[in-house]
């Protein structure tokens, strides 16, 4: 069984739950796109799981360019995204290009579902058991291709639109209420650098990309989302993706 090396974009944690669900014990390394990275060489023997969250049917552009420092030298790459019960329409197609313009050989790709980080009550709970048994069975089919030399190792077709549809423009930024202390977690975890650590109360709007990450790990609970526009997005949200979906997987 060979061991993989992980690359994820997590703002608020699911995504990388699913990436462990998969690699399980192949982890030998996790490249953190939260923060940027050097360029690196991915050698052709060290399998890549690449794992991203769905924004808009695309995935983060940021994650995107960070995934692009990576070369792949022609080695595997197992390309999953995660998304909110909606739907990952464009994105998987987008990183598994992106993948393979790095140089690796998309062999196996997956699209799960995870709790919607903005309307928490969508998909609350997920990825759960039912799914991370799917993870476990995808991971066994993924290494049953891996065992096979390369050039048996048939590339994967994934469902998308080329060209993608258009980057989402975030509607609206977390708002800060009184309860915030001035700590600064949130100015350095943001994966942005959207909040100035001189003034964490503020929020540059054209940097914001809406990941909720300082929502979720402010200490306070301070940094909120506009009420009136959680209501409506979670509105909109539970009339078209409350019916639960399931995992796809490719191989
Ligand atoms: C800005 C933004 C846009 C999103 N767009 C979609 C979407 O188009 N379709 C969908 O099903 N879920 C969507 N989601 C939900 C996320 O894809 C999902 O919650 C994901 O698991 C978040 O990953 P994380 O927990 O690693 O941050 C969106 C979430 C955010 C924050
Ligand atoms: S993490 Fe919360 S309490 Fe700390 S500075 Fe940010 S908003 Fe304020
Ligand atoms: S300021 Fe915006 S980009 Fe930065 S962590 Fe908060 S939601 Fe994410």
């Amino acid at each position: 069984m060979k061991t993989w090396i992980t690359a994820t974009f997590s703002p608020t944690g699911s995504t990388r739950a699913v990436a462990q669900a998969i690699a399980a014990t192949r982890e030998q390394a996790h490249i953190d796109l939260l923060k940027p990275i050097s360029p690196r060489i991915v050698t052709a023997d060290t399998p890549l799981l690449a794992v991203v969250p769905v924004y808009g049917g695309r995935v983060p552009a940021i994650a995107i360019e960070r995934l692009s420092r990576l070369q792949g030298q022609g080695g595997a790459a197992i390309a999953v995204v995660v998304y909110g019960n909606r739907a990952y329409e464009d994105a998987l197609l987008e990183l598994k290009n992106t993948l393979t313009d790095c140089g690796f050989r998309v062999i196996a790709a997956a699209a799960f579902i995870a709790e919607h980080s903005i309307a928490r009550s969508i998909a609350t709970g997920r990825p759960h058991e039912q799914d991370k048994q799917t993870a476990t069975e995808f991971t066994a089919t993924v290494d049953a291709k891996l065992a096979r030399p390369a050039a048996e190792q048939t590339l994967v077709h994934v469902p998308g639109n080329d060209p993608l549809k258009p980057l989402p423009q975030m509607p609206a930024t977390p708002i800060v209420t009184d309860a915030c202390g001035g700590c600064g977690s949130c100015a350095r975890e943001c994966p942005m650098q959207a909040i100035p650590a001189e003034n964490p109360r503020t929020t540059d709007a054209s940097r914001c990309i809406l990941c909720m990450r300082c929502v979720s790990i402010c200490p306070r609970q301070a940094r909120i989302l506009p009420p009136p526009l959680l209501a409506g997005m979670t509105a909109r949200l539970q009339a078209c993706a409350a019916e639960p979906r399931l995992p796809e997987l490719f191989v």
